[in-house]
């Protein structure tokens, strides 16, 4: 509703020439999925500052974004100023990218949990801010294993038997379209971390450890990824084969799947009106492969950086340190349930209102299992394709398990050279 403090304060802002005279727009990417937040935030810095931002929506699938951003770059091109990163892409574009360090006041980046504000300091710049949190986490039909009786299951192992049994009972009960776990093995860059999320919480590392040996040929993630695929037809449609975070949603949220693994929005979409399981969903850390390992999901950060060609880079980090701040991450915690990078917001009543379990999500962003962008940097995404692209080969069958961690290996190797 238009209220009549924002009637009167507009043409005051203009008087005291914060507004319309000397007003200036950026143009901003933003993540498909968070068009309405990322508006609601362009509509508050409007009324803050008087300047205008334009979002310009990312395409659906985020890894398609990388080759736009490359081109968008390379061209030296003026027409974005604000990019919406993921935490992989912070050494893949860092020298594209703006040093925001002495644009961002400094108590602003003192607010954000330390070692996600220092993931993004490269070669000693500030290259970007936190947005919010991410951690590859558990839903789970709390309904369903109340009905049967079954705890929450701690090892991969047991959420493997837990899915079939609810399963099988439930299709022998006429639903005849449920489905123990939903996930996401499509070929991208998903896939590389529901995969090392297996393999990094059954003791297998982490594809290229940080002093960047290649560990990913062990009996571990052999142990791991053969699992993973005995799920597919049995606890999860073929169809997962083809599935990202949105298409296993839809399943979760139509009320037929069991488990699904997915990040931390999905308490709030989950929750909302047109999601056929409000009130029966319970919220984990992912399981581990074997007892005494840590959970280990997938640590995926989002950030908001300047482009080094754009020729407003005041207003731009300006806006950067407006969405990233304090106000616009509870907005978005309180709206859609992200997890906030900001420290603060930890004890914030309105945000625990929401998301009761934010505290317990502190404990999974500890357990993190990070991908190898630190070492490999700006070919961080080859060696990504190729980890996901074989993992698929291996899931749905036209590659063995164990040859395939052998070729990838040795494929990681060349590509280190190359590095
Ligand atoms: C989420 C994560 C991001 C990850 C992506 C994979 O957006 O925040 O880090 O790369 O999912 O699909």
């Amino acid at each position: 509703m238009f209220n009549r403090k924002l009637a009167f304060s507009l043409p005051l802002l203009a008087l005291l020439g914060a507004g319309a005279a000397h007003a200036e727009t950026v143009s901003v990417f933003c993540a498909s999925t968070e068009f309405e937040l990322c508006t609601k935030a362009a509509a508050a810095w409007k009324e803050k500052t008087g300047n205008e931002a334009k979002i310009n929506k990312m395409p659906a699938l985020l890894d398609d974004a990388i080759p736009l951003y490359q081109q968008l770059l390379a061209a030296k091109s003026t027409d974005v100023d604000v990019l919406f990163l993921d935490v992989i892409w912070l050494g893949m574009f860092k020298n594209n990218l703006l040093d925001i360090s002495t644009l961002v006041p400094k108590a602003d980046q003192d607010q954000h949990f330390a070692s996600t504000l220092n993931a993004a300091k490269l070669d000693g710049k500030l290259v970007a801010m936190p947005a919010y949190m991410d951690v590859g986490l558990m839903f789970y039909r709390k309904d369903l294993l109340e009905k049967y009786g079954k705890p929450a299951p701690k090892t991969w192992e047991e959420l493997t038997a837990t899915a079939k049994e609810i399963q099988d009972k439930e299709r022998a009960d006429g639903k005849t379209d449920m489905w123990g776990y939903a996930w996401q093995a499509k070929s991208f860059e998903g896939l590389t971390c529901d995969a090392i999320e297996l393999i990094g919480s059954s003791g297998g590392g982490n594809i290229i450890s940080d002093d960047g040996k290649v560990t990913i040929d062990n009996p571990a993630a052999v142990g791991a990824l053969t699992l993973a695929k005995s799920w597919i037809g049995t606890i999860s449609p073929e169809g997962v084969l083809n599935y990202d975070e949105e298409a296993s949603r839809a399943v979760f949220e139509s009320g037929n799947a069991v488990f699904h693994r997915n990040w931390p929005y999905v308490w709030g979409t989950s929750q909302t009106k047109g999601s056929a399981v409000i009130d029966k969903v319970g919220m984990m850390p992912l399981p581990v492969g074997k007892a005494g390992e840590k959970s280990s999901g997938c640590l995926g950060p989002m950030y908001y950086g300047v482009s080094k060609f754009s020729t407003k880079p005041d207003v731009a980090a300006n806006f950067v340190d407006f969405i990233t701040g304090p106000e616009m991450q509870k907005m978005r915690a309180v709206d859609a349930a992200f997890n906030p990078s900001i420290t603060a917001l930890y004890t914030d009543p309105d945000v625990l209102k929401k998301i009761p379990f934010l505290k317990d999500n502190q404990q999974a962003f500890a357990d993190s299992a990070s991908r190898p962008s630190g070492y490999t940097g700006t070919s961080y995404n080859r060696v990504s394709q190729a980890f996901y692209r074989s993992v698929h080969d291996m899931l749905s069958g036209s590659k063995e398990v164990e040859s395939g961690l052998k070729d990838l290996a040795a494929r990681l190797e060349k590509l280190k050279e190359s590095r």
